[in-house]
């Protein structure tokens, strides 16, 4: 029997049937930011310092989440009721994306990066831009993205992804809340 495209696409991008989708709001400011703070300074040390994992754990603060979520397209992944991960859209571009520590590798960043780039082509633009942290390179070459050639600073890579048409998906509606079901900021 030929398995069923969308549902092969969904098993892809969710591996865990636990794992939720939503659009963050103000309540969840401090959790992204926590996140975020241990993301950075847990995960990222496999390529970075110490020193550079603070910098950069640092540069931004809540003000930060809080413009993300009120001026872009934030998504949260939740696996019960916990939040396990987020990733920050504006435009065609992955401005930002965090998975919590005990999370990781389970593949809660690459359904995040999935939702992202879906949200991208359903609005018509062909390209996914990026700027990769060292730490990330491997992870984001793995799901297609390819450096484009810019060395954006000493730890960062600026990266890129060519999207098909075809990978419009229609999950949105599948893997949010009925709350934000079918919201589609502009
Ligand atoms: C990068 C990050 C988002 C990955 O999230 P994740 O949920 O752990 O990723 P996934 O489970 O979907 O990983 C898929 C694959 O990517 C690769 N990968 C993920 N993290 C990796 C790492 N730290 N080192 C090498 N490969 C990695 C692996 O091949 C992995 O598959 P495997 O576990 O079967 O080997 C997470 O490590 C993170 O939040 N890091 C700190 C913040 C950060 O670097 N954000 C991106 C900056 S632009």
């Amino acid at each position: 029997m030929t398995p069923n495209p969308a549902l092969h696409l969904l098993n892809r991008i969710r591996p865990d049937p636990a794992l939720h989708f939503r659009l963050a709001d103000p309540s969840d400011v401090t959790n992204l930011y926590d996140i975020r703070q241990a993301a950075i300074r847990q995960l990222s040390l496999t390529h970075l310092s110490k020193r550079e994992a603070v910098d950069w754990a640092e540069r931004g603060g809540i003000p930060r989440v809080e413009q993300a979520i009120a001026k872009d397209e934030v998504w949260v992944a939740t696996l019960g009721r916990q939040v396990v991960g987020w990733i920050h859209r504006a435009a065609n571009s992955i401005e930002g994306l965090y998975v919590s520590p005990p999370a990781a590798r389970q593949g809660v960043g690459t359904a995040l990066v999935g939702l992202a780039e879906s949200h991208i082509v359903q609005r018509g633009h062909p390209l996914v831009v990026l700027e990769s942290s060292l730490n990330a390179v491997g992870f984001y070459r793995r799901l297609g993205y390819a450096p484009a050639g810019i060395q954006c600073s000493s730890a960062a890579v600026a990266m890129s992804k060519h999207l098909e048409a075809s990978q419009a998906m229609a999950l949105t509606s599948t893997m949010t809340s009925p709350a934000n079901a079918g919201h589609i900021p502009p």
